[in-house]
């Protein structure tokens, strides 16, 4: 963004002052606003740094490689209650329930050395002018982005987690807008159902059904997959995240997508284009593991 003057930049930067200075760096972190992405440094400094997220992926420049294929822990398994999902302000999230095994699905492989505990899925999306995922592929953005967020079990807490670089592991999603979707997702169709009752802040809403996480990923290839080191993409944009994007899109249906568009923030207005805007990849690997057909006849 360019400031027509250093007033109006510093004009800009009073307005939020006063929010900030008043509030615990938790409370803070909750009221970021998407306005104006270029402002979050001056509060947060890491969301200032060299490793940040979202990045536009591209299968030309990404490096392809054969990583280990990413392993989806209690997936399968339904969990032992139903989800309590909420609409926080920024987007739609819910925590992810144990499953019937008393242990949360977790995560292994691709660029991960160690076990990731599945924490909290949401979304990021767009407007009906706007396309709204975080992530680009090919030079395309898309409708809608999903993000199930996975916390290092070495760590105790996502405060602990922050601090250190192999902390979260985030699995994502994204989806294009399609006029009529033949293909049923049992676990998505309740999620997108939900929404109509998640309109005002701090509404929540509870599924009345039990899902399994890997139902939220529907048919989707799970085998090919972008991966590098990023950051969360709010704030505090804590440099800590091994990213793992999916190279398939998933539909959603055009009677869905707009279900997100109806959602309204803390102050009453439309919750809309709550995605951050492309970061600098530079000097920094992307990875693209894709695994060959001929695999499938062994595994
Ligand atoms: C995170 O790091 C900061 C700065 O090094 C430290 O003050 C804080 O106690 C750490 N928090 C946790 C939960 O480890
Ligand atoms: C959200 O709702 C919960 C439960 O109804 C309430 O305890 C909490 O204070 C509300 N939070 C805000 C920020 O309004
Ligand atoms: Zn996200």
């Amino acid at each position: 963004m360019n400031f027509q003057s250093i007033g109006e930049f510093y004009q800009r930067l009073l307005v939020l002052l006063p929010f900030a200075a008043n509030l615990l760096p938790e409370e803070r972190a909750r009221r970021f606003s998407y306005d104006d992405p270029k402002l979050w440094p001056y509060f947060y400094p890491q969301c200032g740094g060299s490793t940040q997220s979202p990045i536009a992926l591209s299968a030309l420049k990404a490096i392809p490689i054969g990583l280990a294929p990413l392993q989806f822990g209690l997936y399968e398994e339904p969990f032992d209650e139903l989800l309590n999902m909420r609409n926080n302000g920024h987007t739609v999230e819910f925590s992810v329930p144990t499953t019937v095994f008393g242990e949360r699905p977790y995560l292994t492989g691709g660029l991960l050395r160690d076990f990731y505990e599945a924490m909290a899925v949401h979304f990021h999306w767009g407007s009906a002018l706007r396309k709204g995922s975080e992530h680009a592929i090919n030079g395309r953005r898309y409708d809608l982005e999903m993000h199930i967020v996975h916390r290092n079990t070495k760590y105790a807490s996502d405060e602990e987690a922050r601090n250190q670089t192999d902390g979260f592991a985030v699995l994502a999603v994204l989806f294009k807008v399609v006029r009529h979707n033949y293909y049923y997702q049992p676990g998505l169709h309740e999620i997108f159902s939900s929404l109509l009752h998640l309109g005002d802040f701090n509404r929540t809403y509870t599924p009345p059904a039990f899902l399994t996480l890997g139902s939220l990923l529907g048919n989707l290839n799970r085998d090919n997959f972008y991966a590098y080191k990023g950051s969360l993409t709010t704030p505090p944009c804590s440099p800590v995240v091994s990213w793992h994007v999916f190279s398939e899109v998933l539909p959603i249906s055009d009677l869905d997508l707009p279900k997100f568009w109806q959602l309204r923030d803390r102050r009453g207005r439309p919750l809309l284009n709550n995605f951050r805007p492309l970061q600098s990849s530079e000097a920094r690997q992307v990875f693209l593991s894709q695994r060959p057909i001929a695999d499938y006849v062994w595994t």
